[in-house]
């Protein structure tokens, strides 16, 4: 085997194509301090992934999935401590505290680089370094950003090329001197000479650093989902939303999609939903039968960069190339375009294997397969499960899917000039209080309503579920600076658009997940939204009604379409009725929040809550 003498270091490997001088040192400094036994340089080839992939099922990480059932698709199951991004070991390390804010884990980046260089010091002996060259945004695009991800993790790197542009034409884009965001990622598990691997390494110990100033991430411990696909929430958003804030852009987690009226006429709108609350099943709608004539496309599923524009109205694009999405909940009936985005070519993780080779989880069917293997290897029934709780596949169980296998995949999904945005919407999970739908009275008020949204935490971060938490702009994981400048961010760019003459996009709040006295949601969702997203769309076109409440505009039961529906007076009440009892509430945890955030806090931000508080007490 090629391993080098202990203590040597694996020869650098670079191919002749990698012409940057700056990032083969890097590469070389890197591998000196992690010690690889092997550098590999991804070039994103086909040949490539189905080596990488063969290689893992080989070691035990991956299975291949029945390839009459799902062709080319694989199941990697990760180990039980390793499930879902950890917010609590995730850090901004700006030079000051206060830049990070009160939201961020913070360390000081000379303290931090103290801590990562003991960590990351042989931590890569006896594995191999992918290095993974990867552009968020079309390949060459004025708007795209390169970076470079360092892992010894090779989910990550076939993880990466589904997610990413990624592969030896990056390289072709940094030429000599371009720009990268440099990436290190380690499963921290190094072997010894002749250890056995185990088929998911990690660490205990978790750091996910990010260093804003210098534009840097440092991955430690983890091998799973943003935690180590670097190119997501921690380049996309964290470092991204620096970026914008410096550059005058937005860097969101949102999805956008397109929507065409029977008359042919297109509107795109992003939404901010926070983590496992409906991004992509919402971006991948289908119409119920009623709305004969209109089509919903998808430009992306989870993150928005938007830029103004010359003409003065906000463009959107998708930086990413692929879907890491929330398996559990998906089926024909919810999601039909993402169920058949997944029908070849996909790694799935944590999800049940079938014993015909073909992957389940919970609400696939209505009934689940009477035997499976769940998601930690053991055998599983529907029987065992009601008697112990146990789920078969991991409530943050995903896939990862190439967004061109998306059936409706918008015609502009790559454009780099991107997407014009009519509409922006936020929403949370909320089995109370929310009403289902209320539109902003202007860009002030919409910011106030995105900067207090609250939602119950979900499986997509480790820790308690189901709590109720203040989550501004669903970026409360994501903000990579101080979230009251980034509130002010938001209303130098709205008092930016507002001064030219083109239309100013709407804001919506929305809420999919009131529940009855027994648990049960009861607004429909999924294909159901339509009705609500037509309603704003009217509101734009200025052809639909509503009344306005103490915090905005919303629709009367007669304003939406209700045809298909069997949905009353009486349940459409139960989802959009003010508690004032429980408003109050809420803006005591509004008050909570911007006593938390108050250094740097818009006065705009306060003085809104307080005409709300008016109102409300009227
Ligand atoms: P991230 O990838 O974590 O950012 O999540 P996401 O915002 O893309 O959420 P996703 O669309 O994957 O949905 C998460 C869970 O919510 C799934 O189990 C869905 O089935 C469920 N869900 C999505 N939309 C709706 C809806 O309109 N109503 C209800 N009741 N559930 C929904
Ligand atoms: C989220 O948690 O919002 C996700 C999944 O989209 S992850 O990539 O793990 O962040
Ligand atoms: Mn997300």
């Amino acid at each position: 085997m090629n391993r080098p003498v202990m203590g040597g270091v694996a020869p650098l490997n670079a191919p002749s194509y990698v012409k940057q001088q700056k990032l083969l040192n890097w590469v070389a400094e890197i591998a000196a301090l992690t010690k690889p036994d092997r550098i590999y340089w991804c070039d994103g080839s086909q040949e490539e992934y189905d080596r990488l992939c063969a290689e893992m099922v080989a070691a035990g990480t991956m299975k291949k999935l029945n390839e009459a059932k799902r062709p080319n698709s694989y199941l990697a199951c990760s180990d039980p401590s390793d499930v879902a991004r950890v917010e609590d070991r995730t850090f901004i390390c700006s030079e000051k505290q206060e830049d990070a804010g009160p939201t961020n884990n913070w360390m000081a980046p000379a303290e931090m680089r103290t801590t990562l260089n003991a960590l990351f010091d042989g931590c890569m002996r006896g594995r191999t370094m992918y290095v993974v060259p990867f552009s968020m945004g079309p390949l060459g695009s004025p708007i795209a950003h390169i970076g470079v991800e360092l892992s010894d993790s090779p989910y990550v790197a076939v993880n990466m090329r589904i997610m990413t542009r990624m592969g030896k034409a990056v390289y072709d884009v940094l030429g000599e001197t371009g720009e990268f965001v440099p990436c290190v990622h380690t499963v921290g598990k190094p072997l010894a000479a002749g250890e056995q691997d185990v088929p998911w390494p990690c660490n205990p110990t978790k750091y996910i650093v990010h260093y804003p100033e210098t534009r840097e991430i440092w991955s430690f411990g983890s091998g799973y989902g943003g935690n180590a696909l670097l190119g997501k929430k921690c380049f996309a958003l964290r470092i991204a939303s620096t970026m914008g804030r410096d550059q005058g852009w937005l860097a969101e987690h949102m999805l956008i999609l397109g929507v065409e009226s029977p008359e042919g006429k297109k509107h795109y709108v992003a939404a901010a939903f926070p983590s496992a609350c409906g991004k992509t099943n919402f971006a991948m709608l289908i119409p119920p039968k009623a709305f004969n004539g209109w089509k919903v496309t998808t430009i992306g599923d989870d993150i928005a960069w938007i830029k103004p524009g010359a003409d003065g109205r906000l463009y959107a694009i998708n930086p990413e190339a692929g879907y890491f999405g929330v398996a559990p909940g998906t089926n024909m009936s919810s999601n039909a375009n993402c169920m058949s985005s997944l029908n070849a070519n996909t790694i799935f993780t944590n999800v049940a294997l079938t014993d015909d080779g073909d992957v389940w989880w919970e609400g696939m069917t209505k009934e689940a397969p009477a035997h499976l293997i769940d998601w930690q290897g053991k055998d599983w029934t529907p029987e065992s499960a009601k008697e112990t709780g146990r789920k078969a596949a991991h409530p943050n169980a995903r896939f990862t899917v190439s967004a061109t296998q998306n059936p409706v995949i918008d015609p502009a999904w790559d454009d780099p000039a991107g997407v014009p945005i009519s509409a922006f919407i936020f929403g949370g999970r909320r089995s109370t209080t929310v009403p289902l739908v209320t539109e902003a009275r202007d860009w002030v008020e919409g910011v106030y309503m995105a900067a207090t949204m609250g939602s119950e935490t979900t499986a997509a971060a480790a820790g308690q579920q189901g709590v109720v938490r203040r989550d501004p702009f669903a970026m409360l994981p994501f903000a990579g600076y101080n979230m009251s400048d980034y509130f002010q961010h938001w209303l130098n760019i709205g008092k930016k658009i507002e001064a030219s003459p083109a239309e100013q996009p709407k804001i919506f709040c929305v809420n999919w997940f009131r529940t009855d006295e027994n648990g049960k949601f009861v607004w429909p969702g999924f294909g159901d939204n339509m009705r609500v997203l037509k309603w704003m769309l009217d509101r734009i076109e200025g052809k639909a009604g509503g009344v306005e409440h103490i915090f905005g505009m919303t629709p009367r039961y007669d304003d939406l379409k209700w045809d298909g529906i069997d949905f009353t007076r009486e349940q459409f009440d139960r989802i959009t009725s003010i508690d004032t009892a429980a408003w109050e509430a809420e803006l005591k945890l509004h008050a909570e929040l911007f006593d938390k955030l108050k250094h740097n806090l818009p006065k705009e931000l306060a003085s809104t809550k307080a005409e709300l508080e008016k109102r409300l007490a009227a």
